[in-house]
């Protein structure tokens, strides 16, 4: 603990001095001449300025000497007869060469952007390390966004190319992958290319001299390996991906991470929050589509030289015994999953260990506030009550973890994120903007002083970036969570004080939800709200008025929730849907948010005033709709 807080208090103090150091264990082309030049009000945030590299070398050709036949990534398919694959860094390096060769054949260039739709497969994570290589921005969206969401996230950023399969394997079923991007490449004229990569054999449209078959391309491209496979000079701080997140407002925004900063921050949080030791095999069981997988399946671990699992199932098929299975088999040192998870697999009939977790050495948390039952029965039933749990607070827009226990050295409390990580300096603030000194306050959480992995900006759209970020407590990046802070000066993250849902630990914006439910024909108007849900963290309850009384209630919900799923995709569909006749408004036309909190959450006893209301007989009328409700 006297090192953690010695690293921390040079971290804070000396930043350059600090930052210079742990920069100095990576690969560069060039090296910089200022590590840190910054203002929170453009914002403007430059790590390592001057110097260049690419991510890939450090990721990849480093390790060709020391441990170019360990093994880089070894991927779990989805369903368990199917053999697994293990990559070694030779290989890996191998195949994003020859994929980085096949991108240049295909014309892309240093800047271009890239859309990756892909489940989880290795040429995923080939794809986006070939991306890096040639310095195109890689924009991955996740496998459950829709064909509109694809084609706003191409359109935002223009891109060129995409890279998709023909359909993709979950628990039991097959998704098709490619038809979902023909129906967004109709709205997106920026692309020119399609490449598509087989893995569910199923049927696909393919359109001459737009779309390529990957394995036919990437077989032309091992001949240009040599020529073309070479590693971009990149500057420090050129984008290196854009990744879509939602926010209170609008459509989801792209966060746009840079070059050194986040390679640097990526792997100094892999190697500390984990406690990193060569060798060690890691299991991320997110999804590459979020920031998570970005950071902790692929950054992260790579340019620590680890193993990657990366898993293309679900938890809970063809039972929920997987993930031990996998530990099991794959020998996994290091376990990463969400509460979710953990709570979905908390009431199935088997106990972890059934399985041989024996080599586990650290579990981790992220993407949700993990409550204490959670927490418990991680520590018990999957650490044995003896490993460590590392509860990691960060967000897409700070590229790695925060806050989070450095395991075996910081002493543990269930459900707190407990303290910053060297480099990170939170403060709270009430809702006033005043700062909060006290050790024991709760307020907004906010970061005082740059880290070398936080958002340069979103993409398109600096203002937008300065107004969500940096306006609301000047001089502070607010990240948008409500924290409690105690008397040790641990932390705990509450939740969202904005209008995001987190559901299973997926961030969905209420406005861009009740545009979508809006666009219903019948719809007149909505307000979607979050209520606890016992396993996926927050549900969703979505008041809607129609313009008419149905006839087939049951019916006109699933027609809205496909509606929902056309219009973002099925991880935004509402849990709940309650047809009202009107909605609790202020006389200055706000929807009272609170109120329909309290009846989702079945709390009406606890709505309060409701003076202020234009008309507060709405209130009443809304219960005993829901009171009625089948
Ligand atoms: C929430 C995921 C409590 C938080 C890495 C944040 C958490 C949002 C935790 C970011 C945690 C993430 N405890 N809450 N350990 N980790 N969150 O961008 O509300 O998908 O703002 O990044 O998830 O979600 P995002």
């Amino acid at each position: 603990m006297e090192a953690y807080e010695a690293q921390w208090n040079k971290a804070k103090d000396q930043p350059e001095v600090f930052w210079s150091a742990i920069a100095a264990h990576f690969q560069w082309k060039k090296p910089w001449n200022k590590v840190l030049e910054w203002n929170f009000e453009e914002p403007c945030i430059r790590w390592f300025e001057g110097a260049q590299l690419n991510i890939t070398e450090n990721c990849l050709d480093r390790h060709l000497d020391s441990i170019g036949d360990q093994a880089a990534l070894v991927w779990e398919p989805n369903d368990p007869s199917e053999p697994f694959q293990s990559l070694s860094y030779r290989e890996l390096h191998q195949e994003v060469e020859t994929a980085a060769a096949m991108l240049r054949m295909h014309g892309i260039k240093k800047g271009d952007r890239v859309c990756i739709y892909l489940p989880m497969v290795p040429e995923l994570a080939i794809a986006v390390m070939a991306c890096a290589r040639v310095g195109a921005i890689h924009s991955v969206v996740f496998g459950g966004f829709s064909a509109q969401s694809i084609a706003d996230r191409i359109n935002d950023a223009q891109c060129n190319l995409v890279i998709c399969s023909d359909g993709a394997f979950r628990g039991s079923k097959t998704i098709p992958m490619k038809s979902t991007v023909d129906d967004a490449l109709d709205r997106c004229p920026s692309v020119n290319k399609v490449l598509v990569l087989t893995r569910s054999r199923s049927a696909v449209s393919m359109i001459k001299t737009r779309d390529f078959w990957w394995k036919e391309e990437f077989e032309k491209a091992k001949e240009k390996r040599a020529e073309l496979g070479y590693a971009e000079v990149m500057e420090a701080e050129d984008p290196l991906f854009i990744l879509y997140t939602s926010g209170s407002t609008g459509k989801p925004k792209g966060v746009v991470h840079t070059t050194a900063g986040y390679m640097v921050w990526a792997n100094y949080t892999f190697v500390n929050a984990f406690q990193f030791q060569p060798g060690d095999v890691h299991f991320c069981t997110a999804d590459i589509g979020w920031i998570t997988g970005h950071s902790y399946i692929l950054y992260g671990p790579l340019s620590a030289g680890a193993t990657s699992l990366m898993f293309e199932g679900v938890p809970s098929w063809p039972d929920a015994r997987r993930f031990w299975q996998i530990v099991e088999k794959h020998r996994v040192q290091l376990f990463y999953t969400a509460p979710t998870a953990i709570r979905s697999l908390m009431g199935s009939p088997y106990r972890p260990s059934e399985n041989d977790l024996s080599s586990l050495r650290v579990l981790g948390s992220v993407g949700e506030p993990i409550n204490e039952t959670a927490w418990q029965w991680y520590k018990d039933e999957v650490g044995g009550g003896r490993l460590p749990i590392t509860d990691t607070w960060w967000q897409t827009e700070t590229g790695g973890i925060m806050i989070c226990p450095i395991p075996g050295i910081t002493p543990e409390k269930p459900g707190k994120a407990t303290l910053p990580l060297p480099g990170i300096v939170p403060v709270l603030f009430n809702e006033k903007g005043e700062e909060l000194h006290a050790l024991q306050s709760s307020g907004n959480l906010c970061i005082k002083a740059p880290w070398p992995g936080m958002l340069r900006t979103t993409w398109g759209d600096h203002e937008r970036c300065k107004n969500t970020y940096f306006s609301a407590y000047p001089g502070n990046y607010f990240t948008g969570d409500g924290c409690e802070r105690d008397a040790d000066g641990y932390y705990k993250i509450t939740g969202r004080v904005d209008d995001v849902l987190n559901v299973s630990g997926h961030r969905i914006g209420t406005a861009e939800l009740e545009n979508a439910i809006n666009q219903f024909t019948d719809v007149v108007e909505s307000a979607v709200v979050g209520y606890p849900h016992e396993i996926k963290g927050q549900g969703i309850y979505a008041f809607v008025i129609l313009n008419r009384t149905p006839e087939d209630p049951a019916l006109i919900k699933q027609d809205i929730l496909a509606t929902v799923s056309r219009l973002i995709g099925p991880i935004a569909k509402p849990d709940e849907i309650l047809f009202v006749e009107a909605l609790p408004k202020t006389r200055s036309g706000k929807i009272m948010r609170r109120i329909l909190r309290k009846i989702a959450e079945g709390q009406p006893e606890a709505i309060g005033d409701t003076s202020t209301l234009l008309d507060p007989d709405v209130v009443k009328a809304i219960l005993e709709a829901s009171q009625n409700k089948p």
